[in-house]
């Protein structure tokens, strides 16, 4: 089946008892079972897993293509899950730009349970082989692409291969691109991840996180387990918001993709604009690499503003359809200025601003960028 019927119909077998269409929200928090706990449905208590969780995470893998998956009550959650169950004395590899959240996982959290982690140029293939060979190598690759908030793009395949040859597992943030326009398991890698509260669940109203395995192995047993005993797990109620979100995902990320290529031309020829982060732009140093790995690409960018931090503040503070506010994947078109919301530490550029394109129509967004960058 192609992604857009399973989309709509993954997970969304209707309902054996009333024949509903739309899914039940089951809010029970536990479920009956034999005096010696023999389960009767296979639901025990609802951290360990419920109906409405499963149909998400049953779409969820069908969408990735793959084996098993789970369902977190954020992103963070999700990734903190899996980092975390890497055995003590793990080096774990992580891209020069990524997420603020992994950053500060990594450098303050994971050192706790025995993880080290190194930052690599993920999109140099030889310097995360030289990684790889260095020392006592590296047990994981942490891939981001495109990467937040830079849109810098990695050859999946080809850390693939890097991570296989040297024994390594691949892990690949896909909340960005979403399966609707890239399936990193399909390119080699071992687990994706996710920021379900982006383009998923797609309004801006419900938060959430998962993981997808390429295979039903020990590291899926491991997570689950850790999951199950450290509680991180998604509420019903947003399980089924989740579901209801990613039945439009494909149809969603058409528009997106249109609306931000539109976008990064009009930004990519404007005075004001010294460049355009956006790999659908034949100049962008990943476009074909990208052009090879994904559908379309993306509806989310960032640009810098000529006249450094001043100028990108003033340009944003100017908008007056396009929000200031953090996170993406919404209808509505969100700005926000990195460098000001990444703690004591910024690594963002301070004259770039990040766009997560909406779905209003083009014409409008391009009025208002174009009003907010005439001063
Ligand atoms: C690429 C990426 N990964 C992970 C996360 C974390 O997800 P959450 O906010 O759902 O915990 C975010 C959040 O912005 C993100 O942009």
């Amino acid at each position: 089946m192609r992604l857009e019927t399973l989309a709509v119909h993954a997970g969304g077998e209707p309902d054996a008892e009333t024949g509903a269409i739309a899914p039940p929200i089951h809010l029970a928090t536990t479920f009956r079972h034999g005096p010696a706990g023999e389960r009767q449905a296979g639901f025990e208590y609802v951290r360990e897993g419920n109906p409405t969780q499963d149909r998400l995470e049953t779409a969820l893998a069908a969408l990735e293509q793959g084996a098993a998956a789970l369902a977190f009550g954020s992103g963070m959650a999700a990734m903190t899950a899996l980092l975390e169950s890497l055995p003590a004395g793990s080096t774990l590899l992580i891209p020069l730009d990524c997420y603020t959240g992994l950053r500060v996982l990594a450098e303050e959290f994971l050192p706790h349970s025995g993880i080290r982690t190194q930052r690599v140029d993920m999109t140099d293939s030889a310097a995360v082989a030289a990684a790889l060979d260095a020392g006592t190598g590296a047990d994981a690759i942490w891939l981001e692409t495109p990467s937040n908030p830079q849109l810098q793009v990695t050859d999946i395949a080809a850390i693939a291969a890097l991570a296989r040859s040297r024994g390594a597992r691949l892990f690949c943030d896909n909340t960005f691109a979403t399966p609707a326009l890239q399936q990193p398991l399909t390119l080699g890698a071992a687990v994706v991840m996710h920021s379900t509260t982006k383009y998923f669940g797609g309004h801006s109203d419900v938060m959430g996180g998962a993981l997808v395995f390429a295979r039903r192995d020990d590291d899926y047993e491991r997570v689950a387990h850790r999951r199950h005993v450290t509680g991180g797990v998604l509420a019903p109620f947003n399980a089924w918001l989740t579901l209801r979100g990613l039945r439009s995902l494909p149809a969603r990320m058409s528009w997106h993709c249109a609306n931000a290529r539109r976008i990064a031309d009009f930004l990519a020829t404007h005075a004001r604009v010294a460049a355009v982060n956006y790999p659908g732009l034949a100049t962008h140093v990943g476009h074909a690499v990208a052009a090879r790995q994904m559908r379309d690409f993306g509806a989310m960018l960032s640009f810098r503003v000529a006249g450094g931090r001043d100028a990108a503040l003033t340009a944003a503070g100017r908008l007056r359809l396009i929000h200031n506010a953090t996170s993406l994947g919404g209808c509505e078109t969100l700005i926000e200025h990195r460098a000001s919301v990444e703690g004591a530490h910024p690594t963002s550029p301070q004259d770039l601003l990040r766009l997560s394109v909406g779905l209003e129509h083009v014409d409008d967004l391009i009025a208002d960028l174009a009003q907010a960058l005439d001063f």
